[in-house]
């Protein structure tokens, strides 16, 4: 299997992490994940390892425990760490802002002290468009001013000043913040993807709940954004692409300090565009109707993805007929 080195994937049990386990794999690294599973499966570890073709490595542990962390770093020397780890429902960590610091912020904290102790010193880290607040301007580039407008976005901006004085301690010291805009989808062979617990806060899976017919209709928070058709814009990217990026950095790391790369496709598609693709693609119905706006939300926002094309040679190929198809395929499949 890989040679190249070893790679640590925390929450490489999570939506996300699974598809960058086998996008690194693919690269020739060998991928570690360490995962508490507090929002993930067990399972997806063994289904990561049928798709790379091999077992893949997994270490259970919570990412603020400094015993555990020292173990698994102490375990097998490690080329990179890929930090996903971290809870991201915006309305819950309104309600609890110290688990979401806790979690995320003091995690993180335990996380690079373990790697100072074992002389890792290269991260990519899972960062968001959230960290632009309410977009000023579009689209949104790296330089857009920053501001978060939940606790779990502050996270996500306490972490990444965090990893400026991490990277400061050192020249040999490399991390890449990732931003990502809206994942969604799930990797073409089925076997992996998104399955939120309960009901889903988010877009895609709300729509696939109520295709299912789970759920009776999907709420469409707005009709009257200043948008093409009234509702909300937003640049969805699918996970394979957001992971092939993920990819992308790691091979670039050592050029890097600490640099800030957009992850988005560079274009917004509405609520309609989205429930219109799913239907055609498809073949199924999405009964939606227009509801009010949900509080917080903004009429667009969109990458300027031109920095990762420059830094990263890394542009998303995928498109919407492609995100729709493969979020319902893994949603379809066999149990
Ligand atoms: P996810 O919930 O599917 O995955 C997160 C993983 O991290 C889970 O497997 C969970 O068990 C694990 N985890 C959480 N806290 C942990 C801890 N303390 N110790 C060990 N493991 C822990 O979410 P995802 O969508 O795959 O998100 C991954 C990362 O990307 C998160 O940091 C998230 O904030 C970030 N992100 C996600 C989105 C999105 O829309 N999905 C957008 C921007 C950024
Ligand atoms: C998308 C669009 C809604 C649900 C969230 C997080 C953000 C980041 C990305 C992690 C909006 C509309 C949604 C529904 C709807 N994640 N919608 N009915 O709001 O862009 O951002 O994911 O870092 O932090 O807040 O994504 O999927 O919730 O909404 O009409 O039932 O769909 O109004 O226009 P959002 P989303």
């Amino acid at each position: 299997m890989a040679t190249r080195g070893t790679i640590l994937l925390t929450g490489g049990a999570g939506f996300i992490g699974s598809h960058v386990a086998v996008e690194v794999a693919a690269a020739g690294w060998q991928p570690v994940i360490l995962d508490s599973f507090c929002t993930s499966e067990r399972s997806v570890v063994s289904r990561v390892g049928e798709l790379v073709g091999a077992p893949v490595r997994c270490i259970e542990a919570d990412i603020r425990d400094a015993p555990s962390m020292r173990a698994a770093f102490g375990s097998t020397p490690i080329h990179a760490v890929i930090h996903l780890a971290g809870l991201k429902a915006v309305g819950e960590s309104v309600e609890k802002p110290a688990l979401y610091h806790d979690n995320n912020v003091r995690g993180t904290e335990v996380l690079l002290a373990a790697m100072d102790e074992f002389g890792v010193r290269r991260m990519v880290f899972s960062s968001s468009c959230t960290v632009y607040g309410t977009p000023q301007r579009l689209p949104i580039d790296e330089s857009h001013p920053l501001g978060a407008i939940n606790p779990y976005g502050q996270t996500k901006l306490d972490i990444e000043r965090m990893l400026d004085v991490w990277a400061d301690a050192g020249p040999d010291r490399h991390v890449c913040s990732l931003r990502y805009f809206n994942p969604v989808g799930a990797h073409a062979s089925a076997r992996i993807g998104e399955s939120p617990i309960g009901i889903p806060n988010n877009l895609m899976p709300f729509v696939v709940k109520v295709a299912r017919g789970e759920l009776p209709e999907l709420g469409v928070f707005g009709g009257d954004w200043p948008t093409h058709d009234g509702t909300g814009v937003r640049d969805y990217i699918h996970v394979v692409d957001l992971a092939r990026g993920h990819v992308a950095a790691l091979e670039r790391l050592d050029s890097m300090h600490h640099e800030r790369i957009n992850l988005g496709t560079g274009s917004g598609c509405s609520v309609l565009d989205v429930v219109r693709a799913f239907e055609r693609v498809n073949g199924v119905k999405v009964p939606h109707g227009i509801r009010p706006r949900r509080p917080g939300d903004a009429a667009a926002a969109y990458a300027d993805a031109s920095l990762a094309w420059r830094r990263l040679g890394w542009r998303a190929s995928l498109g919407l007929d492609d995100m729709v198809r493969d979020a319902w395929a893994f949603a379809s499949r066999p149990s």
